[in-house]
């Protein structure tokens, strides 16, 4: 698998912006030895994924599947378009109260869907539900705010979470960008990286990929 690099573009891009983006990123996401997924809204998934070289998962999933659940997208949907899902980023425990019950039942519906469930936590307290095998490390002051983890102290993270349940990858995420993003892929017990604001520039995100 080499590494994993993980887009999250959260709640941004219109649908030109996206095209304008595959066009330049085109080329390095069919060449590149590390797996890239773009994890854009659920409104640019269809037009994402007529594009082979792209590898697409959405930012969350219904707890409940098929049927009247007004705004919500479910595992089946997903699949139609994607092959993972995060699930428990920080800004959807914060701004929309989800809480560990509802995650874990989120959890369950990507795997029923055979979805692969990436989820996220913010330390070793954070409980992962059954069903993970890939978990994302990201604590909350990092997320946004230029100022990462140190890869030492995001590796030792990293192990404890493997060493404490079935995770087999993590990732770390906060702040990653093309100069630090080798000193996280290197660490030990980091398996690839998770990125938001920078993933959004085509030129930074190739980097990022290039130095990964
Ligand atoms: P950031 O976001 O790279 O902008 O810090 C990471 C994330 O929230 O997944």
């Amino acid at each position: 698998m080499g590494t994993l690099i993980i887009a999250n573009w959260k709640s941004q891009m219109l649908e030109k912006q996206a095209q304008a983006w595959l066009a330049e990123m085109k080329t390095i996401l069919a060449a590149t030895v590390h797996t890239v997924v773009i994890c854009p809204p659920f409104t640019l998934l269809s037009a994402l994924s007529q594009d082979t070289a792209v590898l697409l998962g959405a930012q969350d999933i219904s707890p409940f599947g098929m049927g009247a659940y007004t705004g919500e997208i479910n595992g089946e949907q997903i699949k139609e378009f994607a092959v993972y899902v995060l699930i428990g980023h920080s800004e959807r425990r914060e701004y929309f109260k989800e809480d560990d019950a509802l995650l874990a039942k989120k959890v369950a519906m990507a795997t029923e869907n055979n979805l692969i469930p990436v989820f996220c936590v913010q330390g070793t307290d954070t409980p992962i539900p059954v069903g993970v095998a890939i978990v994302a490390y990201e604590p909350i002051w990092a997320i946004g705010t230029g100022k990462a983890e140190s890869p030492q102290q995001a590796s030792v993270v990293a192990g404890n979470i493997k060493a404490n349940s079935a995770v087999t990858t993590v990732l770390y995420g906060g702040s990653v960008t093309s100069e630090n993003v080798s000193s996280f892929t290197q660490a030990d017990a980091i398996d690839g990286v998770l990125v938001g604001s920078a993933s959004l520039h085509p030129g930074e995100f190739s980097q990022i990929i290039q130095n990964a």
